[in-house]
């Protein structure tokens, strides 16, 4: 990571984000984090500046394009942002007679339009400098149709391929992509989970995994390896096969 940086991550008032956020601070650094909720993101915000970070917060919607870009671009001009995180998204219960046509567009909003909203400001002026960092949360869930959280695996799925395609697309301006592809991590996302689930890690050790591929500028940074290799597996099989396989996992409630 370069040093002075300057860092927006969405979604920094809980989980994963407000792990990296708590990471990544530090002197040098300017945090520009976003949520929704004012009392968590001022908690991020004060445990950032006490490791001596510049933080500045904002709440907004990802799904808000104006005010994305506007947030966007006023971080950008006041420090150059080195690295982009966009971390925000959500997840839907599917226990209770399957997947409403308002959860499977609310998901998709979020976690594909919100992600667009995210980078896409930070790109032209990264192009012009030549340099930048663009990451983009993804999920283990990405690697196949998981039919108890349809638009989720499949948002997931497109913005993975997104990022690789971008990491391709703009490695000629300077521009790093990375998709991250986490197992279950401890979160307000999985605490309503009422089944097992394996290789769970806490949002500080998966924070560590995180930075440490982002320090690397890898392409895919998918962890824990045994929850990978299962899912690079489940990949390879016949698509029926993993139907019928993965029909049987139980749906969140
Ligand atoms: N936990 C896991 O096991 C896991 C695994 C793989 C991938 N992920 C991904 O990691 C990311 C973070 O999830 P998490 O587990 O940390 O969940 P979380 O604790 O529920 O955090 C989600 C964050 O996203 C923000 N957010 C949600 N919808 C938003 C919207 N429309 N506009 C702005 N911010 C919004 C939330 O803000 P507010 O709370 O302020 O509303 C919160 O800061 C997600 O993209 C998720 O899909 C999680």
């Amino acid at each position: 990571m370069s040093n002075p940086a300057s860092i927006l991550i969405t979604g920094a008032s809980s989980g994963l984000g407000e792990a990296l956020a708590r990471r990544l601070a530090g002197p040098d650094v300017t945090l520009w984090l976003t949520g929704r909720n004012a009392e968590r993101l001022a908690e991020t915000e004060a445990a950032c500046e006490a490791k001596g970070a510049t933080v500045s917060c904002a709440l907004l919607d990802t799904r808000d394009r104006d005010a994305m870009d506007g947030f966007v671009r006023r971080a950008d001009s006041t420090a150059p942002l080195t690295l982009v995180i966009a971390n925000s998204g959500i997840s839907g219960g599917t226990g209770s007679g399957g997947e409403s046509d308002m959860q499977a567009r609310e998901i998709f909003d979020v976690n594909l339009t919100g992600v667009i909203n995210t980078i896409h400001p930070a790109i032209a002026p990264m192009r012009a400098r030549k340099q930048g960092q663009i990451a983009v949360m993804s999920s283990l869930a990405a690697y196949r149709g998981f039919p108890g959280a349809p638009a989720y695996s499949a948002s997931k799925a497109a913005v993975k391929v997104y990022a690789e395609a971008l990491r391709g697309a703009l490695a000629a301006d300077g521009i790093a992509v990375t998709a991250i592809c986490p197992g279950f991590v401890k979160s307000r996302m999985t605490a309503v989970n009422d089944f097992p689930m394996p290789f769970l890690m806490e949002a500080d050790r998966a924070a560590e995994v995180m930075v440490r591929g982002l320090e690397r500028r890898k392409t895919v940074i998918a962890f824990p390896w045994p929850m990978h290799a299962m899912v690079s597996l489940l990949s390879l099989l016949p698509p029926g096969l993993a139907v019928r396989l993965l029909s049987r996992l139980p749906q969140k409630s």
